[in-house]
């Protein structure tokens, strides 16, 4: 008998403030034509004056335990991929933790960027199957527009707010590619990329949180070969082929690079879970607000194989693969 960690709940949560892509053709020289063209982004949910992304985070975990039937005294821990937290200390999990009502177990966070939440999920799955933990909450959750140039058009105009969150619990499989849960992992860094997508602040170097600078190009060109290097890797770890996939839940940065990778994988765009357009780029948040609406919305099905891919600031990368 193998453990597994399998998903039980699955929950998101967006801001109420919806921005179209023309607000920005008010103070920038840009176009909703560019930016839907290029990246396929129509609009992006931006969080309140106030709102953290610990509240976002809270949000989507109470509908992620909801959707589990399960209360916060059944989780042994949570863990949460952010690189915009409420506060350089404490985690925004422990502020979870604390705003659900947990006294007991244990928060951190995972910072790999836009790659957190497969990080993340990497790592509850390694607590899970060495029976440090029974069930877990993992959430990526993130405020970038905190960390926006609002002066740079090559930016500000693909990234948005949000949280996703899931529910993992140990279950017992056979060891084989049929068992529910997360099958395999695959991570991978190279810091020789740093300077490709970075936050010009930090606590030890200006003292002040600092924005986002980007090399969108060459990124991009990285993305593509590098998601689709991972997504083989792991479904190769996994036992399993391209053709038995039957979603790829990526991350959601340019519906371009997702439909590149797809293409390089062999999988058609009906395969693929696609919410760039309604989200634009939340980082860590972007996979499991996917899943979560694309469970709602009653495509993924139990006993359905998913890949994840995704790739941010690091370079970091890496995929999942999972049955549902
Ligand atoms: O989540 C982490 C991972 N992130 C990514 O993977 C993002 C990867 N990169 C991308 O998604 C794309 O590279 C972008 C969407 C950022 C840019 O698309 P692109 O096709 O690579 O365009 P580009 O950077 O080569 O820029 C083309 C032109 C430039 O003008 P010139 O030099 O050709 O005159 C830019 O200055 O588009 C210009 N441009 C804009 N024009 C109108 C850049 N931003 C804008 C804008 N509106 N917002």
């Amino acid at each position: 008998m193998t453990t597994r960690a399998v998903v039980e709940g699955v929950g998101h949560y967006l801001p109420d403030r919806v921005v179209p892509n023309a607000y920005f053709e008010s103070f920038l020289d840009t176009t909703d034509e560019w930016i839907k063209t290029r990246s396929g982004i129509e609009r992006r949910h931006f969080a309140a004056d106030g709102q953290t992304t610990s509240d976002l985070a809270v949000r989507a975990a109470r509908h992620a335990l909801e959707n589990a039937g399960c209360t916060a005294d059944d989780i042994d821990g949570i863990l949460v991929a952010t690189s915009t937290p409420d506060l350089t200390f404490p985690s925004v999990a422990t502020m979870v933790q604390n705003e659900l009502g947990m006294t007991r177990g244990f928060g951190f966070d995972v910072q790999a960027v836009c790659a957190g939440f497969i990080y993340a999920l990497a790592n509850a799955n390694a607590l899970i199957v060495s029976g440090q933990a029974r069930r877990l909450l993992v959430i990526g959750a993130e405020t970038f527009s905190r960390i926006m140039d609002w002066t740079d058009r090559s930016t500000c105009v693909l990234f948005g707010d949000g949280a996703g969150a899931i529910v993992l619990g140990a279950q017992q499989g056979t060891g084989t590619a049929q068992d529910s849960g997360i099958l395999s992992t695959d991570l991978n860094s190279d810091g020789r990329y740093r300077d490709m997508l970075f936050v010009d602040g930090g606590v030890s170097s200006t003292g002040t949180a600092g924005k986002l600078r980007m090399q969108g190009n060459p990124l991009f060109r990285q993305a593509v070969e590098k998601l689709t290097s991972t997504a083989e890797s792991a479904l190769e770890k996994a036992g399993l082929v391209d053709a038995d996939v039957n979603w790829i839940v990526p991350h959601q940065a340019n519906i371009r690079i997702i439909q590149g990778t797809a293409r390089k994988m062999g999988i058609p765009m009906d395969r693929v879970i696609v919410t760039v357009q309604d989200h634009g780029n939340t980082s860590a948040a972007s996979i499991p607000l996917a899943l979560s609406v694309a469970v709602a919305e009653g495509k993924i099905k139990r006993g359905d194989v998913l890949v994840s891919e995704a790739i941010g600031g690091g370079l970091a990368w890496g995929a999942v693969v999972l049955r549902w």
